[in-house]
């Protein structure tokens, strides 16, 4: 017989907690008998004391055991799944997902709305005229093997506790706890029932991992919890210092992807989204599919326009395009040497690309264009962004945000590699 007031002087005392008291815990905050009260302690508990990774794995099971899980059963392919904990102008999702599928996958990409300064990949695909977040699940398992590829929104059958315990710690100053975030983020992932996985740690200042040894804290933890509950999981630990891609914001994203997939889209996001697909080929067992002629030669493409109009889209259907655009103009002639991600993460929130309550809509037009990145020469008066709004009284707070967000000088510019590190459990 557990209470919760043990299971919280256990973990407040150091010690280690046992399956059965994480189990116990986990079901009887979901079904209300623990209170909130009680678990805003152990949450804190866990935050000052840590979890072990036995620890956290059971954790993150019994989370998943709190609500539905995916049956991905019925599916023909090897199933693999993509997650990124987040970035400004990551929109790595729209290409990655229809190209591995266009390589022999089936991709469950089971997706949320943003939040603050990154976008959530539902509020991307929502500026395609007539696209459908909301499919059933045997809608994502037809599509799953008909395409291979499927965006959607996930239910809110998965991992319930999971929801209960984020607003709680969002409220209690304990978000920040490696075991608990890791916890929260594979809870939503291993419910998906994907057999492999493979996610997308960011670091810099765009990142919720500001540091690369907090990232790789964070990717081993990820790591550990996937393959302790039996998925094929692996990290790749990429840079998020620097805008990803020249687009951010909702349309102008969707606008960037569809570049990637007819072969011309920039650089730094054709490499992730390749380096990202080839991981998870690996880990799905289709090492020997090379992506890159799949995304050359249109394959890719024609599943994303498959894709998007097995969910109500039209692929060709213009996007929604601001009605005011305003540029930022360089100061002085030079090389542009920095460009933060969380500065124009926070520029393209205000304004209209985000949302400051859960509950408010976003302006899919909205956004900011990187028109320089860094490396790259610029004159003075030339524009380095483009502000893009249906509202331009946003305008001066985007300005504003920007301000020391970007740098110009005369050094010539290292930039330096986007994939920082592989974690793969031994
Ligand atoms: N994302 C999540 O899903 N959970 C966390 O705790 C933090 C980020």
């Amino acid at each position: 017989m557990h209470t919760a007031v043990d299971v919280i002087r256990s973990k407040r005392d150091g010690q280690e907690l046992t399956g059965e008291q994480i189990d116990w815990v986990i079901d009887a905050y979901t079904r209300g008998e623990v209170a909130d009260e009680q678990m805003a302690a152990l949450a804190m508990a866990v935050f000052l004391r840590g979890m072990g990774p036995a620890e956290t794995a059971r954790w993150t099971a019994a989370m998943v055991a709190s609500g539905e899980v995916l049956d991905l059963g019925a599916v023909r392919r090897p199933t693999v799944d993509k997650h990124s904990t987040g970035g400004v102008g990551d929109k790595i999702t729209l290409p990655l997902t229809p190209l591995v599928a266009a390589c022999g996958a089936a991709v469950p990409q089971l997706s949320g709305r943003g939040l603050g300064h990154t976008g959530g990949t539902l509020d991307k695909l929502e500026s395609i005229p007539g696209w459908r977040a909301q499919l059933s699940a045997e809608e994502i398992q037809r599509q799953l093997n008909s395409i291979g590829a499927v965006v959607c929104a996930a239910t809110t059958g998965l991992a319930p506790a999971d929801r209960k315990l984020y607003a709680l710690r969002d409220v209690t100053g304990t978000v920040e706890s490696v075991p608990l975030i890791a916890s929260s983020i594979m809870s939503k992932k291993l419910a998906e029932g994907a057999q492999s996985l493979v996610l997308d740690v960011k670091c810099g200042s765009g990142a919720f991992m500001k540091t690369f040894p907090q990232a790789r804290e964070l990717a081993e933890a990820l790591v550990g919890i996937g393959t302790g509950n039996g998925v094929r999981t692996s990290a790749l630990i990429t840079d998020m210092s620097v805008p990803l891609g020249r687009a951010v914001g909702n349309a102008l994203e969707v606008r960037e992807a569809v570049e990637v997939l007819r072969g011309r889209g920039p650089a730094d996001i054709t490499e992730l989204t390749l380096a990202l697909a080839r991981e998870m080929l690996a880990l799905a067992g289709l090492s020997e599919v090379d992506p890159e002629p799949v995304l050359a030669d249109g394959r890719a493409y024609e599943t994303w326009c498959r894709m998007i109009a097995a969910q109500g889209g039209d692929p060709e259907a213009p996007l929604p395009q601001a009605t005011c655009v305003e540029p930022v103009l360089a100061e002085e002639d030079g090389v542009l040497q920095r460009l933060d991600a969380y500065a124009v993460g926070v520029a393209a929130w205000r304004l209209g690309a985000g949302r400051a309550r859960k509950e408010d809509a976003v302006d899919h037009s909205a956004g900011v264009r990187c028109l320089v990145k860094p490396g790259e020469r610029v004159s003075r008066g030339q524009p380095l962004l483009e502000l893009h709004t249906d509202r331009p009284e946003t305008v001066p707070a985007a300005r504003e945000a920007l301000a020391g967000g970007y740098e110009i000088g005369e050094q010539a510019v290292e930039t330096g590699p986007l994939v920082l590190d592989r974690v793969r459990k031994a």
